[in-house]
């Protein structure tokens, strides 16, 4: 994997939409910050991106434009980073479509930016993990929100984990391309909060309620509404009604 190292930039999803013309192809390139100071998140919210050990990365490569299910590629980054957490005993759950929890609040989130040039989609797959972050920092953030050190009580290096999320995303994507969702269905799947339960969805326009039925089989969310019939999300922002 090509890798770029910075100190301080603006975002790392940012950063590589204006230098990815000069990326190699043929490989994924992983662009990791120290610190950003415009870290973006879904729905244009913010991303908080202090320096001091968090991980803040953009995972770059191209696909076939004609690729099926790019939206649950956002899934597969999930599964990855949930993988490498239980690895290191934590216990994660993936809050659909991609924010992962641990102890019921957000530690990791996910942003996945495409752009399509002709016959190729470039991919843009940001990924933020809490890490070191502590308590009096975690306070500023607008949602709950928790760390690896507040979690386990210890301090992690944040390159070792990214070096395990890379080999462990290399595989993931590799399978991904043969097999589409398939795969990873089961594992995601299990690792869902709320499912069953009665949530919100905000689709980025509208909000829906209803309950949450199931996972199709390339990651979307089935909603059932309150009239029994059932509504399919893309992608959205849920939560418990
Ligand atoms: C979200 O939960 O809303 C998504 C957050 C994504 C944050 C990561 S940090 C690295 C990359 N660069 C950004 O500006 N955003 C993503």
């Amino acid at each position: 994997m090509n890798e770029i190292h910075l100190k301080t930039i603006d975002s790392t999803n940012t950063y590589a939409k204006k230098h990815a013309p000069t990326f190699p192809k043929g490989q994924i390139t992983c662009v990791i910050a120290e610190e950003q100071t415009a870290g973006r998140g879904r729905f244009h919210r913010t991303w908080d991106s202090p320096k001091g050990g968090n991980l803040y990365a953009t995972f770059y490569f191209l696909l076939p434009a004609s690729s099926k299910s790019l939206m649950s590629l956002s899934q597969i980054m999930a599964c990855s980073m949930a993988k490498v957490l239980l690895t290191e005993h934590f216990s994660p759950k993936i809050k659909w479509p991609n924010d992962i929890q641990l102890s019921g609040k957000k530690c990791s989130g996910i942003l996945c930016e495409t752009r399509f040039q002709g016959e190729e989609v470039e991919i843009f797959l940001g990924i933020g993990l809490n890490v070191n972050m502590g308590q009096d920092l975690l306070g500023n953030i607008d949602q709950p929100a928790t760390s690896l050190f507040v979690e386990s009580g210890k301090e992690w290096n944040q390159l070792e984990i990214l070096q395990k999320l890379q080999t462990q995303f290399a595989s993931d994507l590799a399978l991904f391309t043969k097999k589409g969702f398939a795969p990873f269905h089961n594992f995601f799947d299990k690792l869902l909060l709320f499912k069953g339960e009665k949530i919100r969805c905000f689709d980025g326009k509208k909000e829906w309620t209803g309950l949450f039925h199931s996972i199709t089989s390339d990651g979307q969310l089935n909603l059932q509404l309150p009239d029994g019939s059932m509504h399919t999300m893309l992608s959205g922002d849920i939560s418990h009604d």
